[in-house]
């Protein structure tokens, strides 16, 4: 009798179907996933992820990115294991990632991991048997709450084409500012980049729009003409972790607060988007607005995220529109 034994070594030679960047994602394969993510909205509970089990590694504080990564995966059949602090894991003996990474796919079939590094998730895909989720790597990119993003913009205009994005706020370390605008290159968008001097948006990205022919206006002032053409306002946290000099921090962190009496002349369309956590970036007093769409926007994780592990684990929509698992 011949068993294959999967063992790191042999396991890693079969397909990479980790998700580091969405950079590299086609128009076809944001749309498949965003399918995926409308089929799970209808039926989020299944068994289809029975037997599995999803690792969840956040090196990095984490409420929303965390828990919905683990709400889908329990909600489709499956175990989750993990640490959501560092301090309690072997690191602080000296264990480096690579090693953490090798141990953890002994006992996962999928890892998330957010990490304070840039580059870390390239690195653990490079090295894991087992798929990689980039759940944030530093200030680099955040992929999968780009696809929540994404889902969210398509429910709420109809469409991904041809849309005014204005994003406000700490644009130079915001990661999820940086994976939205990759991946909606495919969709001509306009983007608005509102930020202070200190923390536009970098040099990197705008030579990133001007290769792949996106349009992109600069601003400091954010008033309710300046906003008047928004479909999507994309508000930003100040990253106070990112800045080396606090001082700094002070300076800059209430730069940009959305009031309620500047959409005035907001279009009826136009939603409010976060990704949250907000600190003072938009007032409470908006959460109660039609134009509101962050809490919204972090439900829709669950069902984005669901596509997400499915995708990594090789589960195709068509075997989810056949799927006869579902819990009503
Ligand atoms: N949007 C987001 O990444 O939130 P958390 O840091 O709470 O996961």
């Amino acid at each position: 009798m011949n068993i294959e034994i999967l063992t790191p070594r042999n396991m890693q030679a079969k397909e990479n179907r980790s998700l580091v960047t969405i950079a590299n994602h086609s128009r076809e394969k944001i749309e498949y996933l965003l399918e995926m993510a409308q089929e799970f909205e209808r039926h989020p509970n299944r068994h289809l992820l029975d037997g599995k089990v999803v690792a969840t590694l956040f090196f990095e504080p984490s409420t929303r990115t965390r828990l919905s990564f683990e709400t889908a995966a329990n909600r489709l059949g499956a175990r989750v294991i993990g640490f959501a602090d560092p301090k309690v894991t072997s690191g602080t003996k000296g264990e480096t990632l690579k090693d953490t990474i090798m141990m953890v796919s002994n006992y996962a079939d999928i890892i998330v991991m957010r990490h304070y590094l840039e580059g870390a998730a390239r690195y653990a895909s490079e090295v894991a048997p087992v798929p990689i989720v980039n759940a944030g790597d530093g200030a680099n990119q955040h992929p999968s709450q780009t696809m929540l993003d994404l889902y969210s913009i398509y429910k709420t205009q109809g469409t991904l084409d041809n849309l005014n994005i204005y994003m406000v706020g700490d644009l130079k370390y915001g990661r999820t500012v940086h994976s939205l605008l990759t991946a909606m290159r495919h969709f001509n968008p306009t983007f608005h980049f509102i930020a202070p001097d200190e923390l536009a948006m970098p040099q990197l990205y705008k030579d990133y729009c001007r290769d792949h022919g996106i349009k992109y206006v600069e601003h400091q002032d954010f008033n309710e003409d300046v906003i008047a053409d928004a479909d999507i306002l994309y508000m930003t946290r100040v990253q106070r972790e990112r800045f080396t000099d606090l001082m700094e921090y002070e300076r800059v962190k209430d730069r940009y607060l959305l009031k309620l009496n500047m959409l005035g002349k907001a279009r009826d369309n136009m939603r409010i988007l976060h990704p949250l956590p907000r600190v003072n970036e938009i007032e409470y007093s908006i959460d109660d607005d039609p134009h509101a769409y962050y809490f919204e926007q972090a439900h829709n994780g669950l069902f984005a995220r669901q596509a997400l592990i499915c995708d990594a684990l090789g589960i195709t929509l068509d075997e989810i529109k056949a799927d006869t698992s579902i819990i009503k």
